[in-house]
């Protein structure tokens, strides 16, 4: 139970580190939730014209979800596999909570993109690595990012069950991921259904 509590509560304190709003404001490109589509992920600060910016958000924003994850593995390397696999997904849960309601920004954070992805890798290598590689292909065919991520987090718990036959927290983590990131994506679903979302490498999204 101990365990548990400072999983849930490491995992969402790491989760809550916004790299999107400390690297536009340290790197001198203003706050990042002023500009384009106002949050605070790695697509949003490349809007700035920082690609630099926007790649230390994204390993930023992955890394903490890894890191969560990983410090749960460790805790729980002398339990059970059963134990081991709960306290990782949990963990990694937590800090995906951390980064979409972050205490530090009144509870107004990210879409979870990129904290989906560290979070994943880290608990389910091959899951986190198929995704990864269906955001990439979606993202060379459409050039949008949110269509990319939509499409991705939506196949990952099918890869987790079917394709890797993951431990059930897992393919739990995946699900419970994927939901929080559409509905995190409503404006761009809403967007893309329009046609109105703008391709990666465009400074603006289009008016919400
Ligand atoms: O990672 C978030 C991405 O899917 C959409 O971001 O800024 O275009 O709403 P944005």
């Amino acid at each position: 139970p101990l365990l548990i509590a400072a999983a849930l509560v490491g995992g969402y304190l790491l989760g809550s580190i916004p790299f999107g709003v400390i690297a536009t404001r340290l790197g001198g490109a203003g706050d990042v939730r002023s500009i384009g589509s106002g949050n605070i992920g790695a697509t949003n600060v490349l809007r700035t014209g920082r690609k630099d910016l926007a790649l230390i958000t994204l390993l930023g924003d992955g890394g903490k979800g890894a890191m969560a994850v990983l410090i749960a593995w460790l805790a729980t390397r002398h339990g059970s596999k059963d134990a081991q696999a709960l306290l990782t997904c949990l963990a990694g849960g937590a800090a995906f909570l951390g980064h979409l309601f972050p205490v530090w920004l009144g509870f107004k954070g990210g879409k979870g993109v990129a904290t989906f992805y560290g979070t994943l890798l880290a608990a389910a290598f091959p899951v986190g690595a198929t995704a990864a590689l269906t955001w990439i292909i979606m993202a060379a065919v459409f050039r949008i990012s949110s269509l990319a991520a939509l499409t991705a987090v939506a196949l990952a718990p099918l890869f987790s069950l079917f394709l890797w036959d993951q431990p059930y927290p897992v393919t739990a983590l995946c699900v419970f991921m994927a939901v929080l990131v559409y509905i995190r994506h409503k404006e761009n679903i809403s967007r893309l259904l329009k046609g109105e979302e703008p391709r990666i490498g465009a400074k603006k999204a289009a008016p919400p």
